[in-house]
């Protein structure tokens, strides 16, 4: 536990000097919209996203002039994660988030959708300060294939019949893929050699798929309180996820009804899941699998950064939110 302190340790400094630059990055000079914006990135998430991206960003060059490029490359990373939470929470219907109530809630669906489109418009501003192409090639193509990750999700809600790779398709899209960013970004802008780019994919892609199967098990099994958001909506929106779909693979007769399924039922459905440990361990053992898959792309890396991804695994192996 003391180890895994220490990564956030080493990078607060860093951390803090991105929390300010995001705060003055999305101001837009209308009070209205700033209040909001003050108070939604006031309390921040695990930051993991732009942590990667420092990582990844002392494999290339220590020179002065790509020091304001990371952080700010980094802060852009946290604004896109947080505007695709933003929006997520309209689709997902969420009461709070990061211990707070949702934009959508507080303000009303319409403010929270013109927030986030505000948002990225921020994000096309400030990305046109980079002037490697691949920043914007990366960008655009996980951006698209994030809106196609959700559409596809609302289009399978309910649908019993989804296997394990769909999932994986989805998850892939939605999540993946802005990790395998957010590592890559840091490997682009700091001049890195190109012969860790594709390790540096490999690794973000899978740390990410890991990273949603435990969003999606915590999802059943966290606690609200410690979660900073609602637990039990997956089954309740019908999003059918990892655990459910290795429930319905054992008993799907119970899932045949599920869309005319009331509450109570639903609920019933998810206590079940929740008391199922061969479903929890297989659930934590395909996680785990994605983890040790991104752990075998490191070994190309210098020590220090090898160091700091492991510390990133063990870290995100045992998380509780
Ligand atoms: C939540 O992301 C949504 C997913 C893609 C799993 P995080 O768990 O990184 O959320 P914060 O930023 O820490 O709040
Ligand atoms: C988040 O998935 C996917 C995004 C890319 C926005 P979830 O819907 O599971 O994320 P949480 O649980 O609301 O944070
Ligand atoms: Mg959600
Ligand atoms: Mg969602
Ligand atoms: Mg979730």
């Amino acid at each position: 536990m003391k180890r895994n302190k220490k990564v956030i340790e080493k990078y607060s400094l860093e951390i803090e000097k991105i929390k300010e630059n995001i705060s003055n990055i999305v101001l837009s000079g209308y009070e209205e919209i700033d209040d909001i914006l003050k108070i939604y990135f006031s309390s921040s998430g695990k930051m993991i996203r732009p942590i990667l991206t420092l990582i990844f960003s002392k494999l290339g060059e220590k020179n002065k002039k790509y020091e304001k490029e990371i952080i700010d490359a980094a802060s852009l990373l946290e604004i896109i994660h947080a505007t695709t939470l933003i929006h997520d929470d309209i689709i997902d219907n969420a009461k709070t988030r990061r211990g707070k109530e949702t934009i959508g809630k507080k303000h009303g669906e319409k403010t929270a959708i013109f927030i986030g489109d505000y948002l990225f418009s921020v994000v096309l501003r400030e990305i046109s300060n980079f002037s490697n192409v691949n920043v914007h090639k990366y960008l655009s193509y996980t951006l698209k294939e994030i809106c196609m990750g959700e559409i596809f999700q609302s289009k399978d809600l309910y649908n019993v019949d989804t296997r394990v790779l769909d999932y994986f398709k989805k998850i892939r899209r939605k999540t993946a893929l802005l990790i395998a960013y957010s590592c890559i970004l840091g490997g682009i802008v700091s001049n890195s050699d190109k012969k860790y780019l594709k390790k540096i994919y490999l690794f973000g892609y899978y740390l990410g798929m890991s990273y949603q199967i435990i969003d999606d098990y915590l999802d059943f099994m966290a606690k609200e309180e410690v979660l900073g958001k609602q637990v039990g909506q997956d089954l309740l929106n019908g999003n059918i996820t990892l655990p459910v779909i290795l429930k319905i693979k054992k008993e799907k007769n119970k899932f045949l009804d599920l869309k005319n399924l009331d509450y109570q039922e639903k609920l019933k459905l998810i206590k079940e899941i929740k008391n199922d440990q061969e479903i929890l361990n297989k659930v934590k053992e395909i996680s785990n699998n994605y983890l040790k898959k991104a752990k075998s792309q490191i070994k190309i890396f210098p020590m220090e950064i090898k160091k700091d991804l492991e510390i990133i695994i063990e870290k995100l192996s045992n998380r509780s939110y």
